[in-house]
């Protein structure tokens, strides 16, 4: 008997920073959406947007035009606070994906703690699902973490790959992998589909996505960044094909 491949891997562009580029004049150019429409039409599997508190990049509006434009699945990234849910209820994107947020950082640093507040999750996620949302908790890969997050209800956990791509010399980067490969066998005993994101390049991309349970990656400021330099379809085609050839 030959052992069976794992699942094909969809890719989630993450278009936050095309609106940081656009924020940083005030104008409406360039347009998030249209980066959107156009990775959708080079082979995305997905939008991923973040919608912060301070409307730092995606904006109020940006969401509803790729809830109404968009033909793949919209992928909301929020905190887990009231505002929040409402806006997600409301929307109704296809998934959403609850993550912390603090006010001064620069990007999300580490996972959503999801032991520590589940009497104030329960009811949001809830709700979220009441309202036909795939919910997502984006947490670091720790046992009591993915454990609680199936107790929770949630469908997904996006396992955060941070540590993985920020650590600073190959052992360590082991170290990071290993945690990755026995949080993603964890969730995927648990019942959650797994996904996993955070500082992925071309070249750090590969042994994250040969993890057999891990079925999306969700990867922006790369992306953007380098589409500077080679286009935005060149970069979404590249990147489909490392981590296609990973998953085999
Ligand atoms: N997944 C989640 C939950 C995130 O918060 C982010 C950053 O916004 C990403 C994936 C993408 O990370 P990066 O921009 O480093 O590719």
């Amino acid at each position: 008997m030959t052992a069976s491949l794992p699942a094909p891997i969809r890719l989630g562009v993450n278009i936050d920073h095309v609106a940081t580029v656009r924020n940083a004049r005030g104008g409406t150019h360039p347009d998030p959406v249209k980066a959107a429409l156009l990775a959708q039409e080079t082979g995305a599997d997905g939008i991923t947007a973040h919608l912060r508190e301070d409307r730092r990049h995606i904006r109020d509006a940006d969401l509803e035009r790729l809830r109404a434009e968009l033909s793949i699945p919209l992928n909301m990234e929020m905190a887990a606070t009231e505002e929040m849910t409402t806006i997600a209820t409301r929307l109704r994107p296809h998934a959403c994906c609850l993550v912390p947020e603090r006010r001064q950082e620069v990007t999300t640093e580490g996972g959503l703690d999801v032991r520590g507040q589940t009497e104030s999750l329960a009811p949001r996620i809830a709700r979220m699902r009441d309202a036909g949302i795939r919910v997502s908790l984006f947490i670091d890969p720790d046992a009591a973490q993915i454990e609680t997050a199936a107790k929770l209800g949630a469908a997904v956990v996006e396992l955060h790959t941070g540590a993985y791509a920020d650590a600073m010399d190959a052992a360590a980067r082991a170290v990071e992998l290993g945690r990755l490969a026995t949080g993603a066998a964890h969730a995927a005993h648990c019942g959650l589909e797994v996904h996993a994101g955070h500082g992925l390049t071309y070249d750090n991309v590969s042994p994250v996505a040969a993890l057999p349970q891990v079925m999306e990656l969700n990867i922006g400021h790369f992306l953007i960044g380098q589409a500077i330099f080679d286009g935005l379809p060149a970069v979404i085609r590249h990147m489909k094909a490392v981590i296609a050839a990973a998953r085999t």
